[in-house]
């Protein structure tokens, strides 16, 4: 049998080539060619007749809308962030860096499915057979009853799928099948779009819920195929820091639910166990040390506090590092700045200084009530005063957003997350003007500033800035 003409098109301008070239014959841009199957002479002749029948439009409320059943996975926080379950005939695509645990968690999946008696299929093309069996062995009976296929062939996958009849399979990595039209090699962009748009077509035919788990460049991008976001239902990812053991999945994209949940998970001996009492976690494990702050923050639905900590040091740089984990770099650039001009005081670092703010645990805070804590974090650094009420040893915590005149801004859910801060002991929240009973409540950076770190009795003002 001939083997199927392939086309490589270009991304920038859709000029066609028969063969791959570094840079586009046509437009002249580099990198944009990628490899797709060349229509068939039989829809091109199609496409040439000009007879097509025109579609029928159907107003909405005439479109039959089945309610559809998920499937629970039997993990709650994967759940909550899939909007309450797996949907029948949907992709999922899970991405994260190597080792991170998305094998673990597709496998606990469909251990969990499959000992309720929904078909799986655990396809894997990473590994082998044996290893998957290993660490299903670490997993409980439940993950040693799942169906195992070791293939990278995709046409040899589609025909399992079609003749096993699953209704959930893992595709574990999309990254390493191979569609054996295309030349390309595996993980690149046409193979994974097409490894892809074949799985979709009997995802969609079939109603086989899809999880197809993907790797994460160090950029945090899902390797290469961004292209794969389009089209999949649902991006999850799979974060945390290697060495830690907490994990959290977050939705970035879901057709089926909100994207704003987060679940969170502790790696164990026995695989993934979900951790549900994170914010006592958080405030027991908090430090209490000067840079130290409790951060009462939500997490999609959900109050969670965390601990935001601090390291003001001299740098010998010319320009002194900022070094940010689990929030973004500009927030901290921000927040520094309007510590300065509006801090008063000398609260904030005197240049030169490297900056380092980390939220504790590998957990990421994408809100805007964590301005308030960077700044609190770093004044206390700065000043090597810890953010509590002398004489208490609870921590105080703190949600809000600086505006850029210095001004403490109302963030959402200030009840909750004032109620989640009592629950967990703490002795205080500072938060913005209009947050309600139990808040000791600020308006301005500087207000917030003085309730948190006191000047404790007889301590000098502090030294004024040394002038550049
Ligand atoms: P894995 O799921 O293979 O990661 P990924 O598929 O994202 O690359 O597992 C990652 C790590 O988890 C691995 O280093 C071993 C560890 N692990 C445990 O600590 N406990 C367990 O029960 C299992 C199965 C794995
Ligand atoms: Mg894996």
């Amino acid at each position: 049998m001939p083997r199927p003409a392939t086309i490589h098109i270009c991304s920038e301008c859709g000029a066609g080539t028969p063969k791959w070239h570094g840079r586009c014959p046509t437009c002249g841009a580099w990198n944009t060619l990628v490899e797709e199957q060349a229509p068939s002479p039989a829809a091109q002749s199609e496409r040439g007749a000009g007879a097509a029948t025109p579609g029928v439009p159907v107003p909405l409320s005439e479109v039959e809308a089945s309610r559809t059943t998920r499937l629970r996975t039997g993990i709650g926080e994967l759940d909550r962030v899939l909007g309450g379950g797996l949907v029948p005939g949907a992709l999922v695509l899970l991405g994260g860096s190597p080792g991170i645990g998305k094998s673990t968690l597709t496998n606990m999946v469909l251990g969990n499915l499959q000992a309720e008696g929904t078909r799986t299929l655990y396809v894997s093309g990473e590994e082998s057979a044996e290893q998957v069996r290993l660490r299903a062995e670490r997993l409980g009976p439940g993950a040693l009853s799942v169906p195992i296929l070791a293939e990278t062939d995709l046409q040899r996958i589609v025909a399992t799928l079609q003749q096993h009849g699953p209704e959930v399979c893992v595709i574990d990595s999309v990254q390493t099948l191979r569609a054996a039209d295309l030349t390309g090699a595996p993980g690149t962009v046409g193979q994974v779009r097409e490894v892809t748009a074949k799985l979709m077509e009997i995802a969609k035919q079939r109603g086989i819920a899809v999880v197809l788990v993907g790797h994460v460049t160090k950029e945090g991008a899902l390797a290469g195929p961004r292209v794969l976001e389009h089209l999949v239902d649902c991006v999850l990812q799979f974060e945390g820091e290697r060495e830690r053991s907490y994990r959290e999945l977050r939705a970035i994209k879901n057709r089926f639910g909100s994207t704003s949940e987060a679940g969170l998970f502790e790696m164990r001996e026995g695989g993934l166990v979900e951790v549900l009492d994170a914010s006592a976690r958080f405030v027991a494990e908090a430090t209490r040390a000067p840079g130290s702050v409790v951060l009462a923050a939500m997490e999609g639905s959900r109050p969670l506090l965390v601990e935001v900590q601090a390291l003001v040091a001299p740098s010998e740089l010319e320009q002194p590092r900022r070094v940010v984990s689990g929030i973004d770099r500009n927030r901290l650039a921000l927040v520094l700045a309007i510590l300065a001009r509006h801090g008063g005081r000398g609260w904030s670092p005197r240049p030169p200084a490297d900056v380092f703010v980390n939220v504790v645990g590998g957990v990421r805070v994408d809100e805007p009530g964590v301005d308030l804590a960077i700044a609190l974090a770093v004044a206390s650094a700065s000043r090597g005063t810890p953010v509590m009420r002398p004489g208490q040893i609870a921590p105080l915590a703190c949600f809000g957003e600086l505006g850029l005149t210095g001004e403490l801004r109302w963030v959402g859910h200030p009840q909750r997350r004032l109620a989640e801060a009592a629950k967990h002991g703490c002795h205080g929240v500072i938060a913005p003007t209009g947050s309600g009973d139990g808040a000791r409540e600020a308006g301005t950076l500087r207000e917030a500033l003085d309730l948190a770190l006191a000047p404790r009795a007889g301590a000098a003002p502090a030294p004024a800035r040394a002038a550049a």
